[in-house]
């Protein structure tokens, strides 16, 4: 089914310049670039974004870091995209962790983990929503 995920490249890779090589990543995985755009996230907005990791031990960490520096937004479309997004991006536990993944190239912690991608169709909706209210799914 053709599906559309969110990808967020997150302040450590733009700082150090992933942006080009993470989105040559995903397209040639076969990913439609169907929107994109920089965010600066506020602690208010990552406070919306993150809500379901509020009172977990890394939150505060997560939002400072995520309001750190841009991030960049994009909208993505393939068959099973939010799977095939998952896989492309690798675990968040770096022991899970994929070789040749995004997150094996440029996570520098759990937190500073290079990209997020919607982990299912509902969470993509609610992201999507979130930071691109002006996108029509
Ligand atoms: P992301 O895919 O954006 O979803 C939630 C984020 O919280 C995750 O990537 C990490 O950046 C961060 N995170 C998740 N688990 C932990 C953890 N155990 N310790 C620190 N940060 C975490």
């Amino acid at each position: 089914m053709i599906e559309q995920s969110l990808l967020i490249i997150k302040p450590n890779a733009v700082i150090h310049h992933h942006i080009g090589h993470i989105i040559s990543m995903v397209e040639e995985a076969g990913f439609k670039i169907k929107y994109i755009q920089t965010i600066q996230f506020t602690p208010e907005l990552a406070s919306v974004f993150y809500e379901m990791h509020k009172g977990k031990s890394f939150y505060d960490q997560l939002v400072n870091f995520m309001c750190s520096a841009p991030c960049v937004g994009i909208i993505v479309e393939k068959n099973n995209a939010i799977e095939g997004l998952r896989d492309l991006i690798g675990d968040v536990n770096p022991e899970e962790r994929k070789a040749g993944t995004i997150r094996d190239f440029y996570a520098e912690s759990i937190t500073e983990n290079a990209v997020h991608a919607s982990d299912s169709k509902e969470s993509a909706e609610r992201e999507i929503a979130i930071l691109f209210p002006q996108y029509l799914l």
